[in-house]
């Protein structure tokens, strides 16, 4: 269960001490969209085109490669009327455009455009921000126009279907800030150039079927404050390349194929990391001592891997965590306190902040390791759990003395040393799993199906046996 949705704001209580910390995720890339419909003014009609003609011929052009456009998006692009105030173009400078930004929604296929992107972007020679996100059906290769767009910082190519290799003369786009082309079909290495985009400040390239090693040369890549390679097939060991990058906040390495242990450079990052995914990888040895160094941590997720040991005691200092994820590794007892010191009042913000889609979570995965012990202290203090996923541990305790709190929703205890009766309790759940435990006694009323509660002791009633008499 790992919240890493971008637009989430994630809340987790972790200890005994618990007060509720906040977080706005940083995955997100937040930008504003100007068009027709942010222009406010008087317009003195003419018959003369206001926008430069280069840049109304490279987005007629643009338009052109589209070949299926359902929801409508470039319906405004006429030739002869001013380019400045078609959807999606921005000028900044006068007649000249400077963004062009079309954006369908995540997950209506309506929002979309088929094609691929014309070579005639190459016009739009004052261009500093191309944001061409969620059209799915975008495809084609990497566009070569860009290379010859003297003014481009910001390119955000992302959930789209663009494919084939990412070029090695992407190192001539030298004053870039941003490069994100997550999501898409980019295969073959993460070409080595890349280390000459010293000016990036994110490189997002998660989500694609890139392989091959992380080069050495992005240690040249100073200003980085987000590395996302998420969700490719790379391999080999994590560089140990961490150690000038002083200004990352966020590093997601997950779900590739990488080996060896977590290198000691990130040690270096312990005054702003935020956040830091390794999961979903082979990676192997002890979790390091110093990751309790990293007081700015909010998620940590090295789930997923090969990882032994105990948890370090260091970890009783990351007072902000909120996020933690060791599931599926082989750590053995015990587990360390948290002490989660967030200040009381952020309490009340969960009142006063009220934005129109927002998603709380409160996640403790701890399934599949080898801890021992009773989390009913721990489950005793956290007012706002909503999933508590134990399953695969040594955990005893008696079920009775557990508080269901009113937020919790899915519990997952099975495979473990649980005792004691079923509480009626677990009626408010949506989701259950006690099975394989040492439970005993007759059944509550309840929804969930036999396999919930399965390889007990002595549990009977329905949906088991009917208790003997
Ligand atoms: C999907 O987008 C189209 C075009 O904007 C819109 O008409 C439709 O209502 C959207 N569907 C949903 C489920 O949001
Ligand atoms: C990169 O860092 C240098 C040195 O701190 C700074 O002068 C420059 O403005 C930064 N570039 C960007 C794009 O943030
Ligand atoms: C990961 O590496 C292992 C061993 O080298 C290999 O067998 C496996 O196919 C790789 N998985 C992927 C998704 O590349
Ligand atoms: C926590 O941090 C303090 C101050 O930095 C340090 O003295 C202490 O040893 C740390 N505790 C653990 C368990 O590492
Ligand atoms: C849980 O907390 C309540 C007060 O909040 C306390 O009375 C009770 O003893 C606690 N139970 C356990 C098992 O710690
Ligand atoms: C409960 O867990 C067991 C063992 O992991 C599994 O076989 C079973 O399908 C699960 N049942 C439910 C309802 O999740």
């Amino acid at each position: 269960m790992k919240p890493t949705q971008a637009t989430n704001i994630i809340l987790l209580l972790t200890s005994l001490r618990v007060f509720p910390v906040f977080l706005l995720n940083l995955h997100h890339h937040f930008y504003l969209r100007l068009g027709p419909t942010s222009k406010i003014g008087f317009y003195v009609v003419s018959a003369a085109a206001a926008c430069h003609v280069d840049d109304e011929t490279g987005l007629l052009g643009f338009k052109s490669g589209i070949r299926a456009d359902p929801s409508g998006m470039l319906a405004s692009w006429k030739k002869g009327t001013d380019c400045c105030k078609w959807s999606g173009v921005t000028c900044l400078t006068g007649d000249r455009v400077t963004a062009l930004s079309l954006a369908g929604q995540p997950n209506n296929l309506t929002t979309s455009l088929t094609g691929t992107i014309s070579p005639s972007l190459s016009k739009l020679n004052y261009l500093d921000g191309l944001y061409l996100q969620d059209l799915k059906y975008l495809g084609g290769p990497f566009p070569d126009s860009l290379f010859t767009l003297p003014k481009l910082l910001f390119v955000y190519i992302e959930n789209n279907k663009l494919s084939g290799p990412i070029p090695t003369n992407i190192a001539n786009l030298v004053q870039l800030e941003a490069l994100s082309l997550q999501g898409n079909q980019f295969s073959g290495p993460i070409p080595s150039s890349i280390a000459e985009l010293t000016q990036l400040t994110q490189l997002k390239l998660g989500g694609n079927l890139l392989t091959g090693t992380i080069p050495l040369g992005i240690q040249r890549l100073r200003n980085l404050t987000l590395l996302h390679l998420e969700r490719n097939q790379l391999s080999g060991p994590i560089p140990d390349l961490f150690s000038g990058l002083s200004n990352l906040r966020s590093i997601t390495l997950s779900n590739n194929n990488f080996t060896g242990t977590i290198p000691g450079s990130i040690s270096s990052l312990a005054p702003k990391l935020a956040y830091l995914e390794l999961g979903h990888n082979s990676l192997t040895g002890k979790i390091p001592d110093f990751l309790g160094k990293f007081h700015a941590l909010d998620t940590l997720d090295l789930s997923w891997n090969h990882f032994s040991g105990t948890v370090p005691k260091s970890f009783a200092n990351l007072t902000k965590i909120f996020n933690l994820d060791l599931s599926h590794n082989k750590l053995v007892d015990p587990f360390p306190e948290l002490h989660v010191r967030a200040k009381c009042g952020i309490k009340m913000k969960l009142d006063e902040w009220k934005p129109a889609e927002t998603y709380f979570y409160d996640y403790i995965d701890l399934s599949e390791n080898q801890i021992t012990g009773s989390p009913v202290k721990l489950l005793n203090r956290t007012d706002y759990l909503v999933g508590f996923y134990a399953s695969g541990n040594k955990l005893k305790f008696n079920l009775e003395s557990m508080r269901f709190v009113k937020s919790l929703k899915h519990l997952d205890l099975s495979r473990n040393l649980v005792y004691g009766k079923v509480p009626k309790a677990i009626s408010g759940l949506s989701e259950l799993n006690v099975s394989y435990n040492h439970l005993c006694g007759q059944l509550p009323l309840t929804k969930f199906p036999a396999s919930a509660f399965a390889g007990n002791d002595c549990l009977c009633g329905s949906p088991l046996p009917q208790c003997k008499a």
